[in-house]
Order: structure tokens, then C-alpha cells, then sequence
């Protein structure tokens, strides 16, 4: 099936590699071209596992292409999949310039019937929008799909290859059977592809996502409750999650969610209720307490070593918003690094992955390692701000000649407190005594 797919980020890349690898014809465009220059060498401009091997065989073997000339793609596809950026406008609303900007464009290119297919994640109507938009524009048949992307950075191929579930809004059965067709390959495992109408299927993705940040700012509440009360959140975290009405996934505390998506998504949400008269109270304080987290670590620097950080030198482990990613979009590390660079503190960053994106929010007012060990020499303490693997079992006793006292904030919950003690460490973490 031919197909084409604007905005070549997170998630056009991955689902353009992911449906050429599944034996289609598929034209990826974008206005970047750096990124289009990049991935024309076969090169991902995005570190995501597993990524470049498919994008260079697909390449290779003549099914993936990249171009600027969305009018040539649209021409050559049935398929235009909507894949650009829907980021937070100053009133909290998503801006949806780019898509319907990109739906236009389509419209104008069109020579005949096309689906066209919104991946980014977008207000309820928006497909309405985009009707509008492509039928201002020509006269040719075409359908609107809805298609939300439920893909986790960082495990986003296994993901788009083997989805817990598709969803297709749409009212045309027409364009409901092409889209079927071209998922089958991902749903052979017997994963539902739920058919739906268009607003529902873009409510299901601000929903999904709303739920996921609610449970995270949840139990970072329950976090700062149990160290109150002497309580500790791993074992209650335990306890709460293996009812199978609730389950463990995305019950872990931390320093508050990030990325592209929950805060986003959460303040559009917020927004589509006020827009429709309903006051989304809970949603307001999913974003507060969210916010609150973010400023925890830091607190517990400066309750530790006073809020004056000037000549203190802080190592960082992980700057990403999660592991396996390099995205800092909406990162906690932003907050906490500014946080304690205003204290007056001089910072020493590491990350596997994500320190070209770092510097782009730091520049020259910290140092960079790109090993973990290196970020600890002369520091007074070391700060965890994301679960990279390679941070779980590190060499304590290394740890502790390298560091200037053997201090840890564990934003991440990576060790033991009792084993932490033993080993002569002052070791804070999230929602545990203090040891
Ligand atoms: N990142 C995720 O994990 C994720 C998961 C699910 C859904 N989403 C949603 O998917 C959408 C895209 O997210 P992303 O993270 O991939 O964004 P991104 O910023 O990584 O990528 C967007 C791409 O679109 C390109 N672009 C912008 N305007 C264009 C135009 N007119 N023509 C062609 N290309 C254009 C940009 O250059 C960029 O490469 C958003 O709505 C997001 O909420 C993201």
C-alpha cells in the first residue's frame, strides 16, 4: 500500500519505518532539513532503540523515502497520515496550526481519493477541523480517520508492532476497511482494533493519557504522605498495586511526569472541559501536584545543605524524562538543574543519551560527562533524575572516592535505603525514611 506520513518525529518516523518494514511503500515528509538530511545517510535524528536498524533495511531495500515535497507524497499515496506537532498554546489549548495547516496542503495536493489519517494527538472535533479544511481546499472524494498513537517512547517500535490495541474513528466503511488492511500486520496476535466514531477515538487518547498522569501524581501524594508518616512507598506501592483492580503498572513515585505528552495533553484536556463548561477539578490538581513534584528534590538539597548552594557541586545521572530515550521535553531535570544552578550550585551532568539535547537547555553554564563516574569526581552530592538501567548497580565504593561526601537524592527509588546506610551513604529518595 502506498502511504505518506507529515512530521517525521517521535511518532511519523516510527510509524513510517514501522509500516514500510511491514512491506509498504512510504514516503516520510518534513520541513526540517537537518532532520531530512540525517535521515537520508540512514542516520535517526531521534535515539530510540531499534530505530535506525529498520529505518536503514527499509531504506535499503527501496520502501522508505524522505522528501520536503509533501505534494509529491500525496500524489503517490492513499494513505496521508497527519503526524505533526500539537503543542501547548499560551492558553493551555492544543495549537493546532501545523495539522490543519498540513490538512490543507494535503487537500490542495489531492488528485484523486485519499485517507487522511490524524496520528497527532488531537481536541475532540478536530476532525471536523480538517474536513473542513481539505474541503475548502478540492473537490476530490476523501475520509478522516482518527488514529491516535499510543506508542512509549523508548519502547516505541515494539510498541507500534505490537499494539495493546488500534483505534480507528471514522464513519466510512470504506476507509475503515483500508485502514484494517493496512494494520493487519500489527493486530495477528489478536490485539483489538476498536472501531469507533471520530470523537470518541480522540477523546480515548486525552483520556489514556489524562488516567497514566493521574496515577503518577497519585502516588507521588501517597509518596509524600508515607515519608510524613514513616511509611514506605515501595512496600505500599506493592501492596496497593497487586489488586488487579489496579494493577502495579505506572503506580511508581518519582519527581513528577514529563515529555511531550502527559503535560500537554492533560492542560488541553483541562481546556476542551472549560471550553465546554465543565470545570476539570481533578485535572487541575493532577497538574499541581505534578508541578509541586518537579521542586521535591531540590527541597531536600536545601533542607540538607541550606538553601545558599554557592561553591556546591552537584553530579546529575539522567537528564532524559525517561530512560531509553533522549527527549528532555518537559524533563524534571530542567526544573531541578535550574533550581539549583539559581541556588548558586555549579552542576555536573551525565546522561547515556540525552546530553546533545542538553545542551541545548544549558549551554555553557554546566559541565557535561559522558560517563557516569567521570560527573561524580569533586561533587558534594549525586542527584538520580532518570532510571537509566546502568544506574541500578553502579560501583558504591568508586562512587563514594569519587564524590565528595557520600550524599545521594534519589529521585528514581534505584537503591535500598538499609542497604545504602550500610554502605556509609546519606541516601534520600522519594516516599521512604531517610537513612
Ligand atoms: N512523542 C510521543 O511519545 C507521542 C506519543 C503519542 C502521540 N504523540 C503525539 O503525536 C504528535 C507528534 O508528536 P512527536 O513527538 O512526534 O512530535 P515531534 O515534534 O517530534 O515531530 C513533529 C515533526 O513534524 C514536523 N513538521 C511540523 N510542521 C510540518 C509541516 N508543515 N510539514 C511537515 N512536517 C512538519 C516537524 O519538523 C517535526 O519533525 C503530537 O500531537 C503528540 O502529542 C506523541
Amino acid at each position: 500500500m502506498k502511504v505518506c506520513v507529515v512530521g517525521t518525529g517521535y511518532v511519523g518516523l516510527v510509524a513510517g519505518t514501522c509500516f514500510a518494514e511491514s512491506g509498504n511503500d512510504v514516503i516520510c515528509v518534513d520541513v526540517d532539513e537537518r532532520k531530512l538530511a540525517l535521515l537520508r545517510e540512514g542516520k535517526s535524528p531521534i535515539y530510540e532503540p531499534g530505530l535506525e536498524e529498520l529505518l536503514r533495511r527499509n531504506q535499503k531495500e527501496g520502501r522508505l523515502t524522505f522528501t520536503a515535497d509533501l505534494d509529491q507524497a500525496v500524489r503517490s499515496s492513499l494513505f496521508c497520515f497527519i503526524a505533526v506537532g500539537t503543542p501547548e498554546g499560551a492558553d493551555g489549548s492544543a495549537d493546532l496550526s501545523q495539522v490543519l495547516g498540513v490538512a490543507a496542503q494535503i487537500g490542495r495536493a489531492m488528485d484523486g481519493y485519499r485517507v487522511i489519517i490524524n496520528k497527532s494527538t488531537v481536541p475532540v472535533g478536530t476532525a471536523d477541523r480538517v474536513r473542513a479544511a481539505v474541503k475548502a481546499v478540492t473537490s476530490q472524494p476523501f475520509d478522516v480517520v482518527s488514529n491516535p498513537e499510543f506508542l512509549k517512547e523508548g519502547a516505541a517500535i515494539d510498541d507500534f508492532q505490537r499494539p495493546d490495541r488500534v483505534v480507528i474513528g471514522c464513519d466510512s466503511a470504506k476507509a475503515i476497511d483500508l485502514m484494517k488492511e493496512l494494520y493487519s500486520p500489527f493486530v495477528r496476535t489478536e490485539n483489538p482494533i476498536f472501531v469507533m466514531d471520530n470523537r470518541s477515538a480522540e477523546m480515548t487518547k486525552y483520556a489514556a493519557n489524562a488516567l497514566l498522569a493521574t496515577r503518577i501524581s497519585f502516588m507521588n501524594e501517597v509518596a509524600n504522605l508515607c515519608e510524613r508518616v514513616g511509611a514506605d512507598v515501595n512496600l505500599v506501592r506493592r501492596g496497593v498495586g497487586s489488586d488487579r483492580r489496579i494493577g502495579q503498572h505506572f503506580l511508581f513515585p518519582g519527581i513528577g511526569y514529563g515529555g511531550s505528552c502527559f503535560p500537554k495533553d492533560v492542560q488541553a484536556m483541562i481546556h476542551t472541559a472549560e471550553e465546554y463548561g465543565l470545570d476539570s477539578a481533578m485535572l487541575r490538581a493532577v497538574d499541581a501536584v505534578n508541578d509541586r513534584q518537579k521542586h521535591v528534590l531540590v527541597h531536600k538539597v536545601k533542607a540538607e545543605l541550606g538553601t545558599n548552594l554557592s561553591g556546591r557541586t552537584f553530579a546529575v545521572w539522567g537528564l532524559s524524562f525517561k530512560p531509553r530515550t533522549d527527549d528532555m521535553r518537559e524533563a524534571p531535570s530542567l526544573t531541578i538543574v535550574e533550581g539549583l544552578l539559581k541556588a548558586g550550585a555549579k552542576m555536573q551532568l551525565h546522561d547515556p543519551e540525552a546530553l546533545g539535547e542538553a545542551r541545548k537547555f544549558f549551554g555553557a553554564r554546566v559541565a557535561y560527562f559522558t560517563t557516569n563516574y567521570e560527573a561524580l569526581r569533586g561533587a558534594d552530592a549525586l542527584l538520580i533524575l532518570t532510571e537509566w538501567n546502568e544506574f541500578r548497580r553502579p560501583d558504591f565504593g568508586r562512587m563514594k572516592q569519587l564524590l565528595k561526601s557520600p550524599l545521594i537524592f534519589d529521585g528514581r527509588n534505584l537503591y535500598e535505603p538499609a542497604e545504602m546506610h550500610e554502605l556509609g551513604f546519606t541516601y534520600h529518595s522519594i516516599g521512604r525514611v531517610t537513612v
